[in-house]
């Protein structure tokens, strides 16, 4: 391995500074006290026809089968999806709609895939997204699905400039998705900022089973709430909040969460989902455990390939109560996890 300024060289390869970091924090992970409950899963590997394509991941030719996984969801699939659309909404956001209907037919809400919007070696990993929307034709039959992106880096700048008719590798769908609850139970979600990104299809498959569903959606500014007629079309109620107070309650989203609590009556039985920001999710977790309330989190920890191989994602988990923690593979553990498991306060150095 030899380094230059901004990169690194893997037996020929040039790898990013975000990516050699990937691998390498995956690599001294590796050896801490890691319980590993599930196995890597395999794949199959088709262009979106799903005509058989050679495998392009040496991870996915050399999975071990499964034994004891909790890995319960359907098998991911490898496919070249085209871009159907591309809209920005803000600077920093946009939505990419891709044509992909074997990827399509088995995602749970909470899933992610592992996207690669191009070819070439930079970004030379593929980067993780939550599935933002499952698209369907005028029969209801699944065509799709749809990415919020968050320009922060290599890879989301070139999901954020991507044209039509381009086509993005996607591994998927991934990991263990949220727990649907169902009546006389309530789902309030709890969303900081491109943490909107897995309760859209969250929402729509409450709506499915009939519960009663609030969205409480914090971001900066106005303009960084996005997709708010698209929940109210879904039957969610929705408390927004901005820290500048151009839309909703001025300040964070914890603030209304934390009243709601405590006036909830006893019939509401809410349960809440939370994904954003690292101490927005704490504290909604701990919020969760002080009212009794079962929570939901999903951790964005950084994943090299989101397959099991790399360990990259390690998230400090307990089994229960006072157990010691231990490290989990997030992309194949979660990214779903109880909250109450979750240690915060050592997640902060790990993610
Ligand atoms: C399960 C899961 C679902 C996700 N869903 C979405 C989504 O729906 N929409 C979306 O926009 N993003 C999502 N993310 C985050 C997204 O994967 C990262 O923003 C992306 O990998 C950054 O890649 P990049 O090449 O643009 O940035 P890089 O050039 O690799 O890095 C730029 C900066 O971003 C930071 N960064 C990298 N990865 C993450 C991360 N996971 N969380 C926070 N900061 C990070 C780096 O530390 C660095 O400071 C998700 C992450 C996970 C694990
Ligand atoms: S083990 Fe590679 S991302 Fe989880």
């Amino acid at each position: 391995m030899r380094r230059s300024s901004n990169s690194w060289s893997y037996v020929g390869m040039k790898v990013s500074k975000r990516d050699h970091v990937s691998l390498a924090e995956g690599a001294s992970k590796h050896s801490c006290d890691i319980t590993v409950t599930a196995p890597c899963s395999s794949s199959r590997v088709t262009d979106d026809a799903g005509r058989p394509r050679p495998n392009r991941s040496h991870i996915l030719e050399h999975c071990e089968p499964s034994r004891s996984s909790r890995y319960t969801a359907n098998m991911p699939v490898d496919v070249d999806a085209c871009v159907t659309s591309n809209v920005h909404l803000s600077d920093d956001y946009n939505v990419v709609r891709l044509d992909a209907p074997k990827l399509a037919v088995s995602i749970q809400p909470g899933q992610f895939v592992m996207i690669k919007p191009i070819a070439g070696l930079e970004p030379l990993l593929r980067r993780p997204f939550s599935i933002f929307e499952v698209l369907t034709n005028r029969n209801g039959v699944r065509t799709g699905f749809a990415l919020l992106n968050k320009r922060v880096g290599i890879g989301t700048e070139l999901l954020y400039s991507i044209e039509v008719g381009h086509r993005i590798g996607c591994l998927g769908p991934l990991g263990v998705p949220f727990t649907v609850v169902a009546p006389p139970h309530e789902a309030w979600l709890v969303a900081g900022g491109v943490g909107l990104a897995p309760f859209l299809t969250l929402a729509a498959d409450l709506r499915g089973h009939g519960t009663a569903t609030t969205l409480f959606y914090g971001g900066r500014r106005s303009a960084d709430l996005y997709y708010l007629d698209a929940f109210t079309q879904l039957g969610v109620r929705l408390v927004l909040t901005t820290e500048d107070g151009s839309q909703g309650e001025s300040g964070l989203v914890t603030a209304p969460l934390e009243r709601a609590l405590v006036a909830s009556a006893v019939s509401a039985q809410p349960t809440l989902y939370a994904c954003g920001p690292t101490p927005m999710m704490s504290a909604v977790a701990s919020l969760a455990t002080a009212h009794g309330r079962p929570c939901q989190v999903s951790l964005e920890p950084i994943m090299g390939c989101g397959m099991g191989g790399c360990y990259s994602c390690v998230v400090p988990i307990r089994k229960s109560g006072n157990d010691p923690a231990h490290l989990v593979r997030a992309c194949l553990e979660g990214p779903v996890f109880d909250g109450q498991r979750v240690v915060w306060d050592r997640l902060q150095h790990v993610a």
